[in-house]
């Protein structure tokens, strides 16, 4: 799947003017943009990137890309990320890299979102991939109690929740902003808006992963060609 995940970077580049401020993703896909960004900075594009993770400030920083705190901007004209599923109306399941809070007050801030994939990312409906929703440490228990009944009362059929773990098993995954993420594995979300609301709702929850009407474009990289969906929010 790389070159479908390059070639889907590769067309968002297109997307790029000089002096636009880039709301930069997380996770493999965007981390190939960054890539190839920095080239097209060292050829002299003029650009400045938000990062919306540790992880990718410091592969921004690696491939040349200039950074502002996220803290320092007033508006950020375009972001590019990737998404672990997307819908046949363009909505999303994000939160695979744990990043999902971040990741959404940065595209929720852009003046338009590109999300790059490749095709195995594509669904009829969310909820394959677990539901990543990230909570308060604190009445963690209390919190997984409330997201079981909300994704229940909206259509769930299922609605599993399990405490994601660091991968080396050294406990519970933190992430950066200090939470916690709970996986809820849906297999089938039927009511994607209903499901974000109620979401939404719960003291404990800081932000989930579905991001409803984000996505002003998705770019599907195949191994040959990319294919371009653009969105017309008006
Ligand atoms: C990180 C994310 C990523 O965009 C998502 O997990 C996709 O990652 P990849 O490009 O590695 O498949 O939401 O929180």
């Amino acid at each position: 799947m790389t070159v479908a995940k390059e070639n889907a970077a590769m067309a968002a580049l297109e997307f790029v003017e000089d002096g636009m401020t880039l709301g930069l993703g997380s996770g493999s896909t965007a981390e190939i943009f960054i890539d190839k960004l920095g080239e097209l900075v060292a050829g002299g594009l003029k650009v400045t990137g938000v990062p919306t993770s540790r992880r990718t400030a410091d592969c921004a920083v690696e491939a040349g890309v200039p950074l502002v705190d996220a803290d320092k901007v007033k508006a950020i004209h375009l972001t590019i990320d990737g998404a672990d599923e997307v819908d046949t109306l363009s909505n999303l399941i994000k939160g695979g890299g744990a990043c999902l809070l971040r990741e959404k007050i940065i595209a929720n801030a852009s003046e338009r979102m590109i999300v790059i994939v490749d095709p195995s990312k594509m669904v009829d409906y969310l909820g394959a991939f677990p539901l990543p929703v990230e909570v308060d440490p604190f009445g963690m228990a209390l919190t997984a109690e409330q997201i079981y009944a909300a994704l229940k009362s909206t259509g769930c059929v299922e609605a599993q929740t399990v405490l994601r773990q660091m991968k080396d098993g050294s406990g519970p995954l933190v992430t950066d902003g200090g939470n916690y993420i709970l996986d809820s594995r849906c297999k089938k979300i039927p009511n994607v808006a209903d499901t974000a609301l109620a979401l939404s709702q719960i003291p404990g929850v800081m932000e989930h992963g579905l991001f409803v009407d984000l996505a002003d474009v998705i770019i599907i990289g195949e191994q040959e060609h990319v294919k371009i969906m653009e969105l017309s929010r008006e």
